[in-house]
């Protein structure tokens, strides 16, 4: 089984996608990880983040290696645990320059329909963490071009109002007017920089929205499970 979910900034989509795979006992895949991987691959290698074919060709040789538990997602790059540097606020504020690039996003989508085969065909089952058992995955471009033939599909939105609370929550640790002021800018502008290489704001034929504006955490999850079991 593959579940495909899409989302914008602060929409929820990494907790609530990550706690689907935990009922459903598949594996998961943070697509977002491997693009601020590579970010922060390229800001490593001191590669101007400007000069396309310097970017694309860093990103070809990285060694990115996904862990996909769960219970424990790892993202190494080159044998270092990038798992706490890719969320500073540098690799946020850079990652879209890497993200537009054309050449960076069919090299991770080739890494990232390789991981879903992988955890969704039977002949793997029992050759790793969750061969055979599915996997849920989420982004900004799986419903559409990853995964557009994944069992399930599913749009989670949210309104501005909640993606900023949100967002503002989990980077200043409070949503009150100043904070919500402070995260405004940033994900803002990344979600109209990452709007120019996929439509992650409405949702494509044959995908189902979860508006969890008004839902909370638990709500959201079984919304997205009900989904599923359609
Ligand atoms: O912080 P947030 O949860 O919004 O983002 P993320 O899922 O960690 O993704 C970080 C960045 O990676 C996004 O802003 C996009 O530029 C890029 N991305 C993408 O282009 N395509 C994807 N499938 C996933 C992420």
């Amino acid at each position: 089984m593959v579940v495909a979910i899409d989302g914008p900034s602060g929409s929820g989509k990494s907790s609530v996608s990550r706690a689907v795979a935990r009922r459903l006992g598949t594996a998961y895949l943070d697509t977002g990880a491997m693009y601020r991987a590579a970010t922060w691959w390229c800001l490593e290698e001191q590669v101007d983040l400007a000069d396309q074919a310097a970017v694309a060709a860093a990103v070809d040789v990285m060694p990115l290696v996904m862990g996909i538990d769960p219970a424990a997602p790892t993202v190494h790059v080159d044998g270092t645990d990038v798992g706490e540097a890719i969320r500073t606020t540098e690799i946020s504020t850079a990652v879209s320059a890497v993200a537009t690039n054309l050449a960076v996003r069919a090299e991770l989508r080739r890494l990232q329909r390789a991981i879903i085969a992988a955890e969704s065909s039977v002949e793997s089952a029992g050759t790793s963490f969750s061969g055979g058992r599915g996997i849920v995955a989420e982004g900004r471009d799986i419903t559409t071009v990853v995964a557009p033939d994944a069992d399930a599909r599913i749009l989670l939105t949210a309104s501005e109002e909640a993606r900023l609370a949100r967002r503002s929550l989990e980077v200043h640790g409070a949503a009150d007017a100043a904070a919500v002021e402070a995260t405004k800018d940033q994900v803002l502008r990344r979600d109209r920089d990452d709007s120019t290489v996929s439509q992650f704001h409405v949702a494509a034929d044959g995908v189902v929205t979860v508006d969890s504006s008004d839902l909370d955490f638990e709500q959201t999850i079984q919304a997205v499970l009900d989904v599923v079991e359609q």
